[in-house]
């Protein structure tokens, strides 16, 4: 029930009924992609023959499993699993290795599902704050827990935790570290290579933001086979239909594609934070597609959420602690972005001559 509501808050902005009177609303709240899947993705699902849905998909996501297996580096397929978007992934995680009554460990802020799936499950969520400039704490290295969720970019702050701050969580905590690399797309580094090296590392990845593919529901993650035999136990034996393994693999095949439009939601968030900041808004140097733009003026950032709002612009506002005074902002075209800052100049008064 919980994560429903999350859900519900997460797609602000669409009340039901009101649709179609939000038509041509620019939507910055859910950190999609704001271009197009690789064509040759919608060529694999247009090729789909009859006789393909007709039967059960592949229970293993094999030829899935086998190019992300060459494509990430590892020996073989034994090493990957394909997750129905990685929401599936991270609840896998937890039923396979926590048990009612234990502690899961993750940061404050962070990604809002974590504490849910802990909830639903009997465990006991354990949030350390991060420190003022987003960065694990020397508090969060001394937690021990049976499992951490760690989202490298964090959200909602967009920010990177270096490499060798996980490289210490690794080897220091005592449970499975799960390091969340939904947006690690579009940062300057990340961590696939952990599996290798340490046997509690899962690294997790989403095609939902990189690949522009939120609606096909695929997700990955990879760690050393036996953590991968238990993550297997648990999944549902169909858990991607047939199609999602189509686009999946269409998708990872055309890597190049993926990477063309990273790089132009890179440019756009640069130019996007260095407006905001100007405007008198605090940025934390996002490492994602998306931006925290921290506010301390008048009217209050509630209000410019809701001023926006009534632009058809939606962003995101957290009206919890530390997120209050802040919109997290997804990276949209660029037409998307000039009409998000013109809005932004006319409620906050900034930049208006
Ligand atoms: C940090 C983080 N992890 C995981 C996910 C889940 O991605 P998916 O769409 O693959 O379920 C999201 C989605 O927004 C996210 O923000």
């Amino acid at each position: 029930m919980k994560h429903q509501r999350e859900i519900l808050r997460g797609v602000e902005g669409y009340v039901p009924g009101e649709q179609p009177r939000m038509a041509n609303v620019i939507k910055l709240n859910t950190n999609e992609n704001p271009y197009p899947p690789s064509p040759k993705v919608i060529e694999a699902l247009r090729k789909l023959p009859a006789e393909a849905l007709r039967k059960y998909p592949d229970p293993l996501s094999a030829d899935f499993r086998a190019a992300c297996a060459e494509r990430y580096g590892y020996p073989g397929p034994e090493w990957v699993i394909a997750g129905n978007g990685m929401d599936e992934l991270l609840a896998l995680a937890v039923r396979a290795f926590v048990d009612p009554g234990d502690d899961i460990l993750s940061t404050y802020p962070t990604y809002t599902l974590y504490e849910t799936l802990a909830l639903l499950h009997g465990a006991r969520p354990v949030l350390v704050d991060l420190d003022e400039n987003f960065q694990l704490t020397e508090a969060f290295f001394n937690t021990q827990a049976r499992l951490c969720f760690l989202p490298r970019p964090n959200a909602p702050s967009g920010v990177c935790p270096p490499r060798e701050a996980v490289e210490r969580l690794c080897r220091e905590f005592n449970g499975i570290v799960v390091i969340d690399e939904a947006y690690v797309d579009f940062s300057d580094d990340n961590c696939m290579d952990f599996p290798r090296r340490f046997e509690n590392a899962i690294v997790m990845r989403t095609f939902s933001k990189s690949f522009s593919l939120a609606g096909m529901r695929i997700g990955t993650a990879a760690a050393q086979p036996p953590i991968i035999n238990e993550l297997l136990k648990v999944k549902d034996s169909y858990n991607l239909n047939v199609a999602s393994q189509a686009a999946a693999l269409a998708a990872i095949r055309d890597y190049d594609y993926m990477l063309g439009n990273v790089a132009k939601v890179r440019a756009t968030r640069e130019r996007l934070a260095a407006a905001l900041r100007a405007m008198g808004f605090s940025v934390p140097a996002s490492q994602s597609n998306f931006v925290l733009a921290q506010w301390s003026g008048t009217p209050s950032a509630a209000e410019i959420f809701a001023a926006l709002r009534g632009r058809a612009i939606i962003v995101r506002y957290f009206p919890v602690r530390r997120l209050e005074n802040a919109l997290r902002i997804s990276v949209g075209t660029d037409a998307e972005t000039d009409a998000l800052l013109a809005g932004l100049r006319e409620i906050t008064g900034q930049g208006l001559v």
